[in-house]
C-alpha cells in the first residue's frame, strides 16, 4: 500500500554546512563612534570592551544608541579550511543578523559592506543576516596567522550591531551555491492529502548528481513515517523538482528532511521545513457578526465602520438605534456620516441572507477616545520594506477586503517609503513617484469600507532616509487630513540628532506631544501609534502623551528567537493596556515576509505563528499583519480568520493578560475578558512535546467549570483533579474558561 503522509507544514529551514569552519560567536570587541582608524590592523583596541555577539548593543551597555559603532576580533584562519574543502576558491565570512548596514574590513581592506537605499551606509535601513564571500587568494587573508575583522556599523532606530548565533569563516564549498527551495505552498489535497513540490538550485557551472532523501518524522515520537531516496541530478538554470503527497494524519505538524548528497564532492545539505495544520473550523455560510463589540469615534469627525460579517452572500445588513448622523449602506454593511453628540449609542446590527438572520449588540461610543479595541489592519514594512508602492497597496487593501474584512481586519497601513526627497517650495510634504496619488489612494481604500494609515518620523529623516516631519507636523499633519488618513505611525529615526545625547523623559516625550497637538488640530479621528521601541518605559507614559498604541520593542523578525524574547517579556508593559491605549510588540512575522522586493515564507514553524498570534491576542496588542496580501495561503489566512481567537485581542475590557507561571520549559499567560470569562494560554517553550498541567483548584481556574479550546472552537471534555494538555514545541494550547 502506498503510504499518504499527511504534513502541515511551515517553512522552518536550517542549512547544515558540513565543511569545517572557524567560529566567531566570541572574542569580539566593541566601541561606539566612529574612526577610520579602527579599521586597522595595528590598531590597538586592548581597552576596547568585550561584547556579547549573541544580543544587540543596546543590550549590551549601549541602551538606546543610534549612530556608528565598529566591533574587532583577532582570529586566526588556518589554511586546513581550504584542504578540507571539496571547492578550494572562496572564502565565506558569515556575520550572523547585522542591523542596519555595514562595512567589512579584513586587515584594514575593505571586503563587503552593505548599505541602504544609497549604497551609502548612513541612509537606508535594513537588518538582516549578512555574509560576504571573498576569493581565497585575496591578499587580504592571512592564511595561517592571526587576522583582525573589523566591522563597522551605522544603526538608526530600535536593535543595533552585529547579533545572532551564527559567526564563523567558513570556505564556500560545493554545497554553498545549491539552495533546497521549499517556498511553494502546501497544496490541500481532497483526499485528506498535503502536496508540495520542492527544487534543488544552483547558480553554478558545477554539475550536482546525486540523491535526494526525504523523510518525514513525528516529532512527537521521533517515528519517522515516510521515508524515500531519488536521484537528483540539476545544474544552472536546471533545477531539480521534487514532488510529493503526504497524508494528513493529525492535526499538528509532522518534520519533512530533505538531504541532497553530491556523489561526486560526498557533501551533503540539509533543511528541514514543519507541515502546516489547520485549526480553525471552515466558515459557516450562515450569517454571523464579528469584530469588536464596541467602536470609539470623536464627535463631528468622518465616521467609518464596515460591519464585519460571514455568511453566504449577498448579505443584508440593518442597523437599530444608530445616533443621528450615520447611516448605513444596506448591501454592502458600511456605515458612514459624522455624529455630532457625544454619548455611548447601543445599537442592534442585523445581518441576514437566504439561510437565516443573525443579530448583535454593538455600542458607538462618542468621545475623545478612540480605538477602543486594537487596530487589526495591514502594514507595509514586514512584508515589502522600502519598496512599497501603490499597487502593493492596493492590491492589500482588496485582499483585505475581499479576505479578512468580515474578521474585522479594517486598517491599511503604509509604512516608511512613501516619502518624496525633497518638500515642496511652501514646505508641503508630497510622496515619491511610486505614489502618485495619494488622496485617490485614500479614496479607493476608504470605498472598500477600510482605513488608511501612513509613517513619519519626528527627525530630519525617518529610518529609511526619507523626508520626516521635523519643523513641519502641522503642516503634515494637515496634509495626512486632507489626504484622509485614519492612521500615523510615527518613529523616532534621526531625532536623536535634534535632541540632546541620553534624552531625559521630558526630552522622549517631547516629539510625540508635539505632533498630537498637531493632530489634534485636524477633523478627522487619527489613530496615533508610537514608535520609540519602547525607551523610557514607553507603556508608563504613552496614553498620556496621546498614543492610542506605543511598541514596546525593537524590530521583530521572523525567528523563534525575536518572537520569543519579544513575546515572553511583555510582563512589565501588559497592566498599562487599557481601552484606546495598547502595547505594541510590532507586527506579525506570518506568511511571506521579506522587508523589501524579493519576499521567503515566515522562518517561523506553524506551532510559532500559532504561538504568536495566541501570545499577541493575549496581550491586546495591535494585530498588523506583515506579509503579501496578495499571497495569502491557507494556512496564513486560516491563522488571520479564526473569529473566537480574534475575540480575545478584540475583548473591550481590553486588558493584557499577565504572566501566570513561568519556569524553564514553559509559561501560562492569563487575561480576564469583559464577560468574566479569562483567556489561557499555556505555551511550551522547549522543543520537545510536553503535557502541561494546571490543577482545577489553581486560582486561575478555580470556579470556572468549562473549557473551551479556541483555535479548534469546542469545549473540551477536561475530567479528573487538573485540566492538562499536550504542547507541541514552540506551540500553545489557547483555552477560554467559562463559569
Ligand atoms: C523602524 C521601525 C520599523 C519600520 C522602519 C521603517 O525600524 O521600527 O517598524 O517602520 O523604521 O524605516
Amino acid at each position: 500500500m502506498r503510504k499518504i503522509l499527511v504534513l502541515i507544514f511551515l517553512a522552518v529551514g536550517f542549512l547544515r554546512a558540513s565543511a569545517q569552519d572557524v567560529s566567531l560567536n566570541k572574542g569580539w570587541k566593541l566601541a561606539v563612534g566612529d574612526s577610520a582608524q579602527w579599521a586597522s590592523p595595528t590598531f590597538n583596541d586592548q581597552h576596547w570592551a568585550s561584547v556579547n555577539v549573541s544580543q544587540s548593543w543596546e543590550q549590551e551597555g549601549h541602551p538606546g544608541y543610534d549612530g556608528f559603532g565598529w566591533y574587532r576580533i583577532h582570529v586566526v584562519i588556518p589554511s586546513s579550511l581550504k584542504e578540507k574543502a571539496y571547492v578550494k576558491d572562496s572564502l565565506r565570512i558569515n556575520l550572523g543578523t547585522v542591523d542596519d548596514n555595514d562595512e567589512v574590513y579584513l586587515n584594514g581592506k575593505l571586503i563587503g559592506r552593505f548599505g541602504g537605499k544609497t549604497g551609502d551606509i548612513k541612509t537606508g535601513s535594513f537588518y538582516g543576516p549578512r555574509t560576504y564571500t571573498i576569493a581565497a587568494n585575496n591578499p587580504a587573508i592571512l592564511w595561517d596567522k592571526e587576522n583582525i575583522l573589523a566591522v563597522r556599523i551605522f544603526d538608526t532606530g530600535g536593535d543595533g550591531g552585529i547579533y545572532g548565533s551564527n559567526f564563523n569563516i567558513a570556505m564556500a564549498d560545493v554545497m554553498d551555491h545549491v539552495s533546497i527551495n521549499t517556498e511553494a505552498d502546501f497544496d490541500y489535497g481532497d483526499r485528506n492529502s498535503l502536496n508540495k513540490s520542492i527544487k534543488l538550485l544552483t547558480t553554478s557551472q558545477y554539475s550536482y548528481q546525486g540523491k535526494l532523501a526525504f523523510k518525514v518524522t513525528d516529532p512527537e515520537t521521533n517515528a519517522v513515517l515516510y521515508e524515500k531516496t531519488n536521484d537528483a541530478a540539476f545544474t544552472s538554470g536546471k533545477p531539480f523538482t521534487y514532488t510529493f503527497e503526504i497524508a494528513r494524519l493529525e492535526k499538528k505538524s509532522y518534520t519533512i528532511t530533505y538531504t541532497f548528497t553530491d556523489q561526486k564532492s560526498g557533501k551533503e545539505l540539509v533543511r528541514t521545513e514543519t507541515t502546516p495544520y489547520i485549526l480553525t473550523p471552515y466558515p459557516s455560510a450562515k450569517p454571523k457578526i464579528n469584530g469588536a463589540d464596541v467602536f470609539g469615534a470623536r464627535a463631528g469627525n468622518p465616521f467609518l465602520y464596515l460591519i464585519p460579517a460571514t455568511g453566504k452572500k449577498p448579505l443584508v445588513y440593518k442597523a437599530a438605534g444608530l445616533p443621528d448622523g450615520l447611516k448605513l449602506d444596506a448591501a454592502t454593511g458600511i456605515i458612514t456620516g459624522a455624529v455630532a453628540q457625544k454619548g455611548s449609542y447601543s445599537v442592534t446590527l442585523t445581518v441576514s441572507n437566504r439561510l437565516g438572520v443573525k443579530t448583535k449588540n454593538f455600542t458607538i461610543v462618542i468621545g475623545d477616545n478612540i480605538g477602543l479595541t486594537p487596530a487589526l489592519g495591514w502594514n507595509s514594512w514586514n512584508a515589502w520594506g522600502l519598496s512599497v508602492d501603490d499597487k502593493k497597496v492596493r492590491i492589500s487593501a482588496k485582499a483585505m477586503a475581499d479576505r479578512l474584512s468580515a474578521h474585522g481586519w479594517a486598517y491599511v497601513n503604509i509604512d516608511d517609503g512613501w516619502e518624496a526627497e525633497q518638500r515642496q517650495a511652501d514646505g508641503k510634504i508630497t510622496a515619491n513617484s511610486k505614489f502618485p496619488d495619494m488622496k485617490e489612494l485614500t479614496d479607493y481604500v476608504h470605498g472598500l469600507g477600510l482605513r488608511m494609515g501612513i509613517y513619519s518620523s519626528p527627525g530630519p529623516r525617518t529610518c529609511g532616509g526619507f523626508l520626516g516631519s521635523w519643523q513641519h507636523e502641522e503642516q503634515d499633519a494637515q496634509t495626512y487630513g486632507d489626504w484622509g488618513i485614519d492612521y500615523l505611525k510615527y518613529d523616532w529615526c534621526s531625532y536623536s540628532e535634534v535632541t540632546p545625547a541620553n534624552p531625559d523623559l521630558p526630552a522622549l516625550k517631547k516629539p510625540y506631544q508635539v505632533m498630537r497637538g498637531a493632530l489634534d488640530k485636524i477633523n478627522r479621528d487619527i489613530m496615533f501609534s508610537l514608535c520609540q521601541y519602547g525607551w523610557g518605559d514607553v507603556w508608563q507614559w504613552g496614553a498620556e502623551v496621546g498614543g492610542n498604541s506605543w511598541r514596546t520593542t525593537g524590530d521583530i523578525q521572523d525567528t523563534w528567537r525575536s518572537l520569543s524574547s519579544i513575546g515572553f517579556n511583555q510582563d512589565k508593559a501588559s497592566p498599562f493596556a487599557q481601552p484606546g491605549h495598547f502595547n505594541d510588540p510590532d507586527m506579525l512575522v506570518v506568511g511571506k515576509v521579506g522587508w523589501g522586493p524579493s519576499l521567503h515564507n515566515t522562518r517561523l514553524t506553524f506551532d510559532e505563528q500559532y504561538t504568536h498570534i495566541s501570545l499577541w491576542s493575549l496581550l491586546s496588542s495591535p494585530l498588523l499583519i506583515g506579509c503579501d496580501m496578495g499571497h495569502l495561503d491557507k494556512f496564513t489566512l486560516n491563522l488571520l480568520t479564526n473569529d473566537e481567537v480574534l475575540a480575545i485581542d478584540q475583548d473591550a475590557l481590553g486588558k493584557g493578560a499577565a504572566r501566570y507561571i513561568k519556569n524553564d520549559r514553559y509559561q501560562i499567560w492569563v487575561k480576564e475578558l469583559k464577560d468574566g470569562s479569562k483567556a489561557i494560554g499555556i505555551f511550551n517553550l522547549s522543543d520537545k512535546y510536553q503535557t502541561i498541567s494546571l490543577d482545577k483548584n489553581d486560582p486561575a481556574l478555580k470556579g470556572f467549570t468549562k473549557f473551551r479550546d479556541v483555535w479548534q472552537q469546542k469545549f473540551i471534555v477536561a475530567t479528573g483533579k487538573a485540566f492538562s494538555t499536550k504542547v507541541a514545541p514552540h506551540g500553545v494550547t489557547l483555552i477560554r474558561v467559562e463559569k
